[in-house]
């Protein structure tokens, strides 16, 4: 097995375990929340930019899309279709389940993002990742890959994620320590390996199997993006968590970048 697919292997089963938790503290609710037509869980800043992709007719690819919340979104704010793709058998279950109880107009997909068959190449106007997805993966040069792959001619990808700063600080759960103190590096080569169980939706403490989270820098985001082919268009920070770890440090109003949203362009079809 190659370096990337051990990771994402062991990131697989931490997932499909996870997901039931998840499911059990929240599933319901966003039955509920979708049967309100038009539904949509994007809020501001990452609205406004959503909003100036100009949705109407578009195509979406969904890398890490887990149960869907986001793309069903994406549909009900105008996008013409989408597909998610997701490591998670259990994420994917659900994801297509609640698509197909409100005749949403996507697909879901089970695949590692490495992965994607080529059959999907060009099919997309719009790569969409969101709130927690890059950590979790190996390698961002193949990834970038992957999605310019995905786009067709001048598609873009879009990012909203938590801020590599915010890796630095100690997530809620270290009460012991100030949450404006630095406590971790930020250039980190190796990933962290994880055993504290990831229910960040029901909080129910296990020890759940190894998973690997990376930590990548600005430079190895923008650099990666660059040299795969892509024109940055937008970049901008923000002092509000997206990952729901760091609450304490957005409340402390100490103007520190917690999460931020990216656009770039492609520039050059490869193969
Ligand atoms: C934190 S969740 C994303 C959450 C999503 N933005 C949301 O708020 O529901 C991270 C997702 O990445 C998926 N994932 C992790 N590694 C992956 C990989 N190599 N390929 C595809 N999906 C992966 C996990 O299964 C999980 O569903």
């Amino acid at each position: 097995m190659d370096k990337i697919k051990i990771y994402t292997t062991a990131n697989r089963l931490a997932w499909n375990e996870a997901m039931p938790l998840h499911q059990k503290a929240n599933k319901s609710k966003w039955d509920d929340l979708f049967s309100v037509p038009g539904y949509s869980v994007i809020r501001e800043p990452e609205l406004s930019h959503i909003r100036s992709l100009n949705l109407k007719g578009k195509k979406i690819a969904h890398l890490c899309c887990n149960n869907g919340v986001e793309l069903m979104s994406l549909i009900n704010m105008g996008a013409r279709k989408g597909i998610g793709f997701d490591i998670s058998d259990v994420a994917i279950a659900e994801a297509n389940q609640r698509a197909k109880k409100f005749d949403s107009n996507c697909q879901f997909v089970q695949s590692d993002v490495y992965e994607i068959p080529k059959a999907f190449n060009g099919a997309f106007d719009i790569v969409y990742l969101s709130i927690g997805c890059l950590g979790w993966l190996p390698d961002l040069k193949p990834l970038f890959k992957k999605a310019l792959a995905l786009l067709n001619v001048s598609g873009v990808i879009f990012i909203h994620e938590s801020h590599p700063f915010a890796e630095m600080l100690p997530a809620d759960d270290r009460k012991d320590v100030n949450p404006l103190q630095i406590i971790e590096p930020y250039f980190k080569a190796e990933p962290y390996i994880e055993s504290d169980g990831i229910d960040y939706i029901g909080n129910t403490s296990y020890k759940s199997e190894p998973m690997y989270w990376f930590v990548w820098t600005l430079s190895d985001i923008f650099n990666s993006l660059i040299k795969i082919g892509f024109r940055l268009e937008h970049f901008s920070e923000y002092p509000e968590d997206i990952s729901t770890q760091h609450k304490r440090t957005e409340e402390a109003q100490a103007g520190i970048p917690l999460s931020y949203i990216l656009i770039a362009r492609k520039q050059v079809a490869l193969e």
